[in-house]
């Protein structure tokens, strides 16, 4: 089943330009271009193998959301620099280093439709070079030279990691409850979008209320990306999102889909899931995904992931209209209705 169908569109919101993805990456498509050349330039080392799983990682895609979402906030303030370039630089790596870390946590084989740096130079490799993406940033901050932006950077990683690290406390609890849930996906996730487009509002200048207001934008869209992403997690195909399916389930990860199903299943689905995330079995994947279904626990992972939405549109209420804030507003629809 392709989340595409359970996921209800939101209104089409405006007759702007702005219409579907490929609008938002044709409006930011020079500036792109700058940041994918920043991104190959700064991977340098003189050390080989970190040049090869450097170009590995990166060239094997990704969406590019945070840099995205650094330069539209950048310009929707009327920006007319150059640092944006950096600043989506500086949270691609730090988006990297974190993946290239959170592959080696969850044991996941698979990252756009490749396999793992961990899977295919070992977890010793991968942390390390998850380690010099992350200190490159801090070096490409130091360029930058804000004090302010060093500080929301600064702030955003180690959220991260406080993220990362009460995940790995949830894993194998079933008795985890929403809050707790959205308290990890908040600091793992949301961190890092909150902060991409703060940044955008830092360096265009921007009036301190207008910052905020696209941070909050920003913590609501991740809130709502790794909502959903942790039901494609269940409902989506290794084609579709280039990872492999019940990675969650085989760390014992209890996320929303779980939690709602165990708190409204039968007494045997609940059993089921809580065996399953004890035990981080992912054998029984097709019960618990049948269950998830029957529970409504897809439904209502939607409907949260639909609720983070809103609230990230409502977020940007008041800001100077502009393609480039429509473009937001189209992201925050693709966060819910994306199924890769
Ligand atoms: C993956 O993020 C990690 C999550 C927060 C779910 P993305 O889905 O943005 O990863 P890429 O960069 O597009 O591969
Ligand atoms: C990713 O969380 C969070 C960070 C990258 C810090 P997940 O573990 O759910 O992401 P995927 O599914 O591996 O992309
Ligand atoms: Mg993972
Ligand atoms: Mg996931």
């Amino acid at each position: 089943m392709s989340s595409a169908m359970v996921f209800s569109p939101l209104a089409p919101a405006t007759n702007s330009k702005i219409r579907e993805i490929a609008d938002v990456y044709t409006l930011v498509q020079e500036d792109m271009l700058a940041v994918n050349a920043m991104i190959m330039d700064r991977l340098k080392s003189d050390v080989a193998l970190i040049n090869q799983m450097g170009a590995y990682i990166i060239n094997s895609g990704g969406k590019r959301l945070r840099p995205v979402l650094s330069l539209l906030s950048a310009q929707a303030m009327g920006y007319q620099g150059k640092y944006h370039i950096n600043l989506a630089t500086i949270v691609e790596f730090i988006h990297t280093a974190t993946l290239l870390h959170d592959d080696v946590v969850d044991a996941s084989d698979l990252r756009r439709g490749h396999d793992t740096a961990n899977a295919i130079w070992g977890n010793e490799a991968a942390v390390l070079v998850g380690d010099f993406l992350y200190s490159r940033s801090f070096e490409m901050m130091v360029e930058v030279g804000s004090m302010p932006i060093m500080e929301v950077l600064a702030h955003a990683t180690n959220t991260i990691a406080e993220g990362e690290v009460m995940q790995l406390l949830n894993c194998h609890d079933p008795d985890t409850t929403e809050e707790r849930y959205l308290n990890v996906i908040r600091c793992k996730t949301a961190k890092l979008f909150e902060a991409a487009s703060r940044l955008g509002g830092i360096i265009a200048g921007a009036p301190e209320q207008h910052t905020r207001q696209l941070a909050e934008f920003g913590m609501h869209l991740g809130t709502a990306f790794q909502i959903v992403d942790d039901v494609l997690d269940y409902s989506a195909t290794p084609e579709e999102i280039g990872k492999n399916i019940g990675d969650d389930l085989a760390e014992g990860k209890p996320t929303l889909p779980l939690i709602y199903a165990m708190a409204h299943g039968s007494p045997d689905d609940t059993t089921l899931i809580r065996d399953a995330i004890e035990n981080a079995r992912r054998d029984n994947i097709d019960k618990v995904r049948h269950a998830i279904e029957t529970t409504g626990a897809i439904a209502y992972t939607a409907r949260a992931a639909q609720a983070e939405a809103d609230r990230a549109l409502a977020a940007l209420e008041g800001l100077p209209e502009s393609l480039h804030l429509d473009a937001l507003r189209l992201l925050a629809r693709f966060s819910v209705e994306r199924n890769y």
